[in-house]
């Protein structure tokens, strides 16, 4: 595959942030229709698909889902959308990395349609009560009792614009060549 054809997934990778002040503004519909359809193209270990996205954008909704966590969550009350991705750990023993990985493509899509996004984490969080985060939002939005909750990608219109990373400013020493502590020496592009 020619250099090139990665062009626009890197000049959109080179500026992802995560957003978490976000345009009162709605999504379009046909933006939340390929954010749909992209969290279906997402992949899965086996294809088992062991995962269901709650598409929330009902105001009151996304405030009671804000409170799912002390830290972390508040922002989601602005947030146009709340992608709360589930899922059933019955079906699938890998649904955590299926689930991140349909995190991050929503993620992803929603950068490639002009929006921003933040992950909030769920799983293995609390409430200051010490109720599971999980289980309050199984009773928020009526979810069966088998399934768990990975995420809620939170999206919207950006109403700040965070600085992209500089090339300097990656931890190169995170990557090696062929063997551990090898360095890896990064070509120019
Ligand atoms: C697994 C995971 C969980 C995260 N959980 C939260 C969260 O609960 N709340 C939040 O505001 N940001 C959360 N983030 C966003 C990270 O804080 C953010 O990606 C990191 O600080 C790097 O900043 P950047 O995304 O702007 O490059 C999470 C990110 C990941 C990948």
């Amino acid at each position: 595959m020619a250099a090139e054809e990665h062009k626009d997934f890197m000049q959109l990778l080179r500026q992802r942030r995560s957003i978490r002040r976000f345009e009162p503004r709605p999504i379009e519909p046909d933006k939340v229709t390929v954010l749909k359809e992209a969290v279906l193209r997402s992949p899965s270990s086996r294809n088992l698909c062991p995962w269901a996205f709650v598409f929330v954008d009902d105001k009151n909704v996304l405030a009671a889902l804000s409170e799912a966590k002390p830290h972390g969550a508040t922002f989601l009350k602005e947030a146009a959308l709340g992608i709360v991705v589930c899922g059933d750990e019955s079906v699938s023993d890998v649904w955590i990395e299926d689930c991140s990985i349909a995190s991050f493509v929503a993620q992803c899509a929603a950068l490639s349609l002009g929006l921003g996004s933040c992950w909030i984490q769920i799983r293995r969080r609390q409430r200051s009560d010490g109720t599971p985060s999980e289980v309050y939002i199984r009773d928020v939005l009526g979810l069966p009792e088998n399934w768990h909750v990975e995420s809620i990608i939170a999206v919207g219109y950006p109403a700040e614009q965070p600085k992209p990373i500089p090339q300097d400013h990656l931890k190169n020493e995170h990557v090696y060549d062929n063997h551990w502590g090898h360095a890896h020496t990064r070509r120019e592009r």
